[in-house]
């Protein structure tokens, strides 16, 4: 039985200016003990999906399940094997942290857990801050407190979107140390994140949904194999001719083109030279998840790995 099993999951939103199909048939399972990324644009339907997860949203179609609960027909057990780190910072400004974990606690019928509360809060770095106000606290502290809160019960399958989003690297770091370990002792994750460096150390395998539909499908390390072998990336403050535009990823002055083999890469200096453009600090590194991730998007490659997610 996997953690979690999507099979053919549809979602459709109607208000006044017509329907909206937020998901498109998006099946996959994901087994027990995994680390598992999904990623994928603004609005591709993360969310949504882990909405539907997480039983605050009805799926249009399709059938979700937890640990063999049916998110619909078994809510409550559904519910109880899920830890649910959302997107959103909603919190109650009346409490202190530590109260609102008690209270949380509650929710789920579970009592004396004092032990595991100031575990968590020793591992997210929150120690200092149990006793103070949820308003006092910045929006890292805030998203931290909402990680624990999704931890109280020790749910088996630990979703989190976009939990690092305005976290400090320091905390960053500190946040992942504390889920690898939990994924170690056997808990599955399901994590949503933007930053694909991130998802790259962590995850296993990795769906990428675009627009509603997976796209891609795979273990991390086949998933960056099968794209671009290579990226030039440099320095500089001319203007790039055209083709070479419309291919590099550019971030201020640093633009990185990938190239497939040797080959291209003596291409694309030759272009370079060609074009006078002055290039600085120029290195050849390994393409990375962010590489695979625009050309999986921009409509290219992967379809390999496409065919693989419908199986
Ligand atoms: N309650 C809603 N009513 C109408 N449309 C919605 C609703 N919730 C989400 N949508 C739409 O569904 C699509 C998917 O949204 P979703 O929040 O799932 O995206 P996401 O992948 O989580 O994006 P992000 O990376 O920005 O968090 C978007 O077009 C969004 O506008
Ligand atoms: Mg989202």
């Amino acid at each position: 039985m996997p953690a979690v099993s999507f099979q053919g999951v549809a979602k459709t939103f109607t208000g006044a200016r017509g329907t909206l199909r937020a998901l498109d048939g998006v099946s996959f399972d994901i087994e027990r003990g995994e680390f598992f990324g999904l990623l994928g644009p603004n609005g591709a339907g993360k969310t949504t999906l882990i909405s539907i997860l997480a039983g605050l949203a009805r799926a249009t179609e399709g059938h979700v399940s937890v640990m063999g609960h049916d998110v619909v027909e078994h809510y409550a057990d559904a519910r109880r094997a899920l830890g649910i780190v959302p997107q959103e910072l909603v919190f109650d400004p009346f409490f202190s942290v530590r109260e609102a974990l008690r209270i949380q606690s509650g929710y789920f019928g579970v009592r004396g857990n004092d032990a595991w509360i100031d575990e968590l809060l020793e591992g997210l770095g929150l120690a200092d801050k149990a006793s103070a106000n949820m308003r006092q606290l910045s929006g890292g502290m805030k998203r931290r407190v909402l990680v624990a809160q999704a931890l109280v019960h020790r749910p088996p399958v630990i979703v989190l979107d976009e939990p690092t989003a305005g976290v400090d690297v320091e905390l960053r770091q500190t946040l992942w140390q504390f889920i690898a370990r939990l994924n170690k002792q056997g808990h599955t994750v399901l994590l949503t994140t933007h930053y694909l460096e991130e998802a790259e150390a962590l995850c296993g395998r990795i769906a990428m949904l675009k627009q509603g539909r997976i796209v891609a499908l795979d273990r991390t390390a086949n998933l960056l194999a099968a794209t671009a072998g290579s990226v030039l990336r440099f320095k500089t403050d001319d203007v790039l001719p055209a083709d070479l535009a419309a291919r590099a990823r550019v971030t201020g002055r640093i633009a990185q083109v990938s190239a497939h083999d040797a080959a291209e890469v003596e291409q694309i200096l030759a272009r370079l030279r060609a074009s006078q453009v002055r290039v600085e600090d120029l290195e050849i590194g390994r393409a990375d998840l962010e590489d695979v991730f625009l050309s999986i998007m921009q409509g290219g490659a992967a379809a390999a790995t496409t065919a693989e997610a419908h199986a």
